[in-house]
Parts: structure tokens; sequence; C-alpha cells
């Protein structure tokens, strides 16, 4: 366990202005988002979408890490260059995801527990050798009636705990999900109790199993309503909700939090983070790490074609440019019409 290689790279992960892209996707997510722009999901699909995201020129400015999945870890840029070797070239840290996906949980309908822990200490020491910095493991925890149960959120808690020492151990700084999905129609009250009874149990789990707060980086939802829920929280009520619950649960300890998007709009995630990160006196940096958001407008443009390449990666550079600013409290929705 490298302290001093954990420090920097927790720190460089959430370097002032720049956040972390989701680009972990597994096979079969990627291709349920390939399917909505009418493109091919297969390997050399993969590299290509992602290569265009990577390459994208000056998007370093705002990322500090993108996270790979398995496969993506190990393919080449156009020009032949390992994506990990060409992102750390930029100033971008290779993360990658090592959970093995999120299960049915026995004896709890409807409640899912995330594997990946057998085998996990020998996949960590070969990505390092890769070059990952970091890694993510998400938890999926669903409000529904009498849901999150105790020993779901007990369970994931201790996989994350489980997780986040092994990486640890390797000198890879673990950034730990667990994940409260606004699929449903609660409420944003309920939306804060799950993520507070969430976020409690997962340090709860890192105490226990001796995970240091210094070397970690949480990734968390938002408090935000049920997308099907009939009042819709303004963007200063999920800004206030989120923060109170991170202030109730979160050990100033921590060298940061990043958000996940989760299925919001890409202006709503934006301002979001905004709204949070404008607050004064918080005790950790605050930034986005974005799948869906930072990626839908680069997808709906490129379209699997070659000649919309560059559109694509404008309408990346933007969103990364966007959430660069809302992660110091700097963005403003007018910026979003000038780029219209
Ligand atoms: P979204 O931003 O699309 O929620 O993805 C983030 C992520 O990494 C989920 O694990």
């Amino acid at each position: 366990m490298d302290k001093a290689l954990l420090s920097k790279t927790a720190a460089a992960m959430v370097a002032r202005g720049k956040g972390v892209l989701a680009a972990d996707e597994s096979s079969a997510t990627c291709e349920k988002r390939f399917k909505t722009v009418n493109v091919e999901c297969n390997e050399e699909t993969r590299r290509t979408y992602r290569g265009l995201l990577f390459t994208t020129p000056g998007a370093e400015q705002y990322l500090s890490g993108v996270i790979l999945f398995d496969e993506t870890l190990r393919q080449k840029s156009s020009d032949g260059v390992l994506f990990p070797d060409y992102l750390a070239g930029k100033g971008i840290l290779p993360g990658i995801k090592v959970d093995k996906g999120a299960m049915d949980l026995a004896l709890c309908p409807g409640e899912k527990v995330t594997e990946g822990l057998d085998g996990l200490r020998g996949r960590l020491a070969d990505y390092f050798k890769l070059g990952a910095r970091f890694a993510k493991w998400r938890a999926v925890i669903t409000i529904g009636e009498g849901i999150p149960s105790h020993a779901c959120l007990y369970a994931n808690a201790h996989a994350l705990a489980r997780y986040a020492a092994l990486c640890q151990e390797a000198s890879i700084v673990p950034m730990i999900e667990p994940e409260v999905l606004l699929d449903g129609s609660h409420t944003v009250e309920r939306a804060e109790e799950a993520t507070e009874a969430a976020l409690r149990a997962t340090y709860a789990a890192m105490a226990a199993h001796n995970v240091s707060l210094e070397h970690l980086i949480l990734k968390t939802s938002m408090v935000v309503s049920g997308k099907d829920c009939s009042r819709q929280a303004t963007v200063d009520e999920v800004a206030e909700r989120t923060i109170r619950v991170l202030k109730r649960t979160v050990p100033a300890a921590q060298p940061g939090i990043v958000f996940l998007s989760g299925g919001q709009t890409d202006v709503a995630a934006t301002a979001h983070l905004n709204a949070m990160a404008a607050m004064k006196g918080l005790p950790w940096p605050l930034t986005f790490s974005y799948s869906r958001a930072l990626q839908n407008p680069a997808l709906k443009a490129w379209r699997g074609e070659a000649k919309n390449a560059a559109a694509a990666q404008k309408a990346f550079h933007h969103r990364a440019h966007m959430n660069g600013l809302a992660a110091q409290g700097k963005w403003k929705p007018e910026l979003e019409k000038q780029a219209a």
C-alpha cells in the first residue's frame, strides 16, 4: 500500500475544475446506448466511439480521470497506443470498473447486491500493471415499498468495504459508489432518507474494514425526486438536501466527492452540481463523474459515422467544459444557450 501514491491520485481526481468521465459501461449497457442511435455494438465500434471521446482536443482541461471497462483498458487508439497510456500521456488518470454487476439479492425481492470480490486481489494487481490508478465499484439501492431493506444496505456496504480495502492494498484509489436509483414515484424526502441510510451503512462498513478515509473517493447519487413523482424538487432543493445528507454522513477526512448523473438530463446534472459547488465552507471538493450526462449529446451527434466525429467531439467538449465550470460553482444557464 503506497500511501503517497494513493494521496496523490485521490487529490488529482478532484483537482479544481476537473472531473471524471465514466466510460466503463459494460458491453450490455453499451449496446443499449448504441441502440438509441442505431449503431451496432461490437468491440471495434466501442473502441472507435471511446477513442473519439478520449482524443477530444482540449478535454484534458476538464477531465482528471476516465473510468474504463476491462476491454477498453486493453484496447489501443488509432495510433496504436494503449488507451491507459494515451490517457496518462494527456495527464488523465486511467481508472477501471472492477465489479461484475448487480445481481438479485437472495430473499430480498426487488433488491440487488453487487458481485465481483472473488479473485479481485489478482485482478487489481494486473490492472495496476496496465496503468489503472483508481477503481470503481457500483452498488445499486432501489427505493420501493418497504425497501431498501437493512439486508440490502448491509450486504452492499460490506462488499463496498471489502473492495475498497483490496484496492488500497494494491495502491489503487477506490471510488465507492452506493447509487440510490431515481427510478420510481418516490418523493424527494424518501430519496433523502434512503441516501442517508445507504451512506451511514457504507461508512460504518469502511470503519469496520479498516479502510483509510484519506485514500477514498465517494461517488454518490444526488438527492432527487423519483423520476415518476408528481412533485419534482427544484435545483436549490436538490442541492440543499444532498449537501445536508453528505454533511451528516461523509467524514471530512475524505479527499473528495464525485456525483453520478443517474438518468438526469444533461443540463440538470450540471445545474445541480453547480448549485452544490457554489456553497461555501464545504469540507470536501465536489465534482462530476458522469457517464450519460457527459456523453449523450456526443453519442447523438456521432451516430456511428466517421464524418460526424468532429461534431461529436465538439458536443463532448462542451459538456465537459460546462461541468468543469459547475464543479467550481461558475456555470450559468446562459452558457448553454450561447453554445446552442
Ligand atoms: P451515469 O452518470 O450515467 O449515472 O453513470 C455514472 C456511472 O458511472 C454509473 O456507475
